[in-house]
């Protein structure tokens, strides 16, 4: 597997190089020359763990969350102050994690960001389905959340009770949602669990809908080393006959797809953390994408306080990019959202995307990967089969991997992928 992902990295960065994260870091972050600069915050705390979640959380503790948020206001101001006047950005995430159990400081911490910068496409806020009350849905849009995205996962009790979930009280939620309006409401989903049939994800989808949701994501199943999980993967051809059928069914009910998991019934519905060109990211794990760099905050909740309120940042782990590395990075992001349009290549990169891919662009089209049409290029349903493919091998070689040691060591020496 891991095979794989190497050759293709090494074709594709034009280099044996691996991608090599080091013990090291900036104090000072070049984030002022950022365009298109996005925000993302992470509370890692959880009422109760998921056996199959590889995000970092503990189980919460009100002193443990109170402690740590206290540590990230001061990140941000740390971060912030680096700055001079107000920094625009687009949009903020919160993730997590469960972000609604502190719920009562979410606002706080959106303050200490607005200090620092200008947030121009809103606010979105990850939600456990046991947190859609009207009460903690008016204080979050007091607080300045736009959109929110609800973890279902499935609304069959048979599948909750495969991910050790509970069932998805829907009276409640319609009733919350419809009193509390924001302007995206999305709805995660797993599929590709055991036996899942297409009729049980269309049936999920039709009720997210109903319940008021006007984008859905759609997220393949991943089995995490680290997790205690005990759910087997999907045979590849049963997995790429529901996609492909989820994707028709989306399209036939008028939905549109923005990413490679995601469907919305409303132009302004968009929820996604993942395709921004950079980002600052804030509290343990966070990750922050600049120009040249991608670095990774220590996973350790204790590690993190400490070294924040020492005047330090808690990054853990830096890799420099080369600009090759950099522009693998850029397209694997870019194309999850299912098109790569030719000119922000190149307005990225200053120089046009042909120059560098030329031979990959022409096979892909040969392959019937993608299409070409005035300067974008969209995936195909074979295309997007493919990338989940490849994301698949992608998550399980690179991002498993480093997951995998960031949880036990909060400062590793260095990590070479
Ligand atoms: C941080 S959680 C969402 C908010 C909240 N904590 C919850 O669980 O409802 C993010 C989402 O990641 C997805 N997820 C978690 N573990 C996954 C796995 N092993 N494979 C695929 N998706 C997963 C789930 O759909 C989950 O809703
Ligand atoms: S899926 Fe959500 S609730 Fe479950 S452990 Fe992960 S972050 Fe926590």
């Amino acid at each position: 597997m891991s095979f794989i992902t190497s050759l293709t990295r090494m074709w594709l960065t034009r280099t044996v190089q691996p991608f090599t994260f080091k013990n090291e870091y900036d104090q000072i972050l070049p984030f002022a020359e950022c365009e298109n600069l996005g925000l993302y915050v992470h509370i890692p705390f959880c009422k109760s763990i998921c056996n199959f979640c590889p995000y970092c959380k503990v189980r919460y503790s009100k002193e443990l969350c109170d402690r740590y948020i206290d540590s990230l206001i001061r990140e941000i101001h740390l971060v912030g102050n680096q700055h001079p006047g107000k920094k625009r950005v687009t949009s903020l995430y919160f993730g997590g994690g469960t972000p609604a159990l502190a719920v009562d400081r979410i606002g706080e911490i959106i303050e200490a960001l607005n200090e620092h910068f200008i947030i121009t496409e809103g606010i979105g806020l990850e939600l456990h389905p046991d947190n859609v009350t009207e009460e903690v849905l008016a204080v979050l849009r007091a607080a300045g959340v736009t959109k929110i995205s609800i973890g279902i996962q499935s609304f069959r009790n048979k599948y909750q009770s495969i991910l050790g979930r509970k069932t998805v009280d829907t009276n409640k939620m319609k009733k919350a949602l419809d009193a509390v309006k924001f302007e995206t409401v999305s709805m995660d989903f797993i599929f590709a669990l055991p036996e899942q049939t297409y009729d049980d994800l269309k049936s999920d989808i039709d009720e997210a809908f109903f319940l008021g949701a006007n984008h859905v994501a759609i997220y393949p199943f991943i089995d995490f080393t680290f997790t205690a999980s005990p759910i087997k993967t999907m045979p590849k051809k049963e997995k790429r006959e529901l996609l492909d059928s989820i994707t028709r069914y989306c399209m036939s009910k008028g939905y549109s797809r923005s990413s490679i998991w995601t469907f919305f019934s409303e132009p302004e519905a968009n929820y996604s953390s993942m395709t921004r060109d950079n980002f600052l990211g804030f509290g343990c794990s966070a990750t922050t994408l600049l120009r040249d760099q991608f670095k990774i905050n220590t996973f350790d909740i204790e590690s993190y306080c400490d070294r924040i309120n020492s005047g330090t940042l808690a990054t853990s782990l830096t890799i420099r990019f080369t600009k090759r590395q950099r522009m693998i990075y850029w397209l694997f992001w870019t194309a999850y959202s299912t098109k790569v349009n030719v000119k922000d290549f190149e307005r990225f990169f200053g120089v046009p995307l042909k120059q560098m891919y030329c031979f990959e662009l022409w096979i892909a089209k040969l392959l019937g990967f993608v299409t070409e049409e005035n300067g974008t290029y969209a995936m195909t349903l074979k295309g997007a089969f493919y990338y989940h493919y490849y994301e698949n091998f992608y998550t399980l070689s690179y991002i498993d991997k480093m997951w995998g040691i960031m949880r036990k060591e909060a400062f590793p020496d260095r990590i070479e992928l």
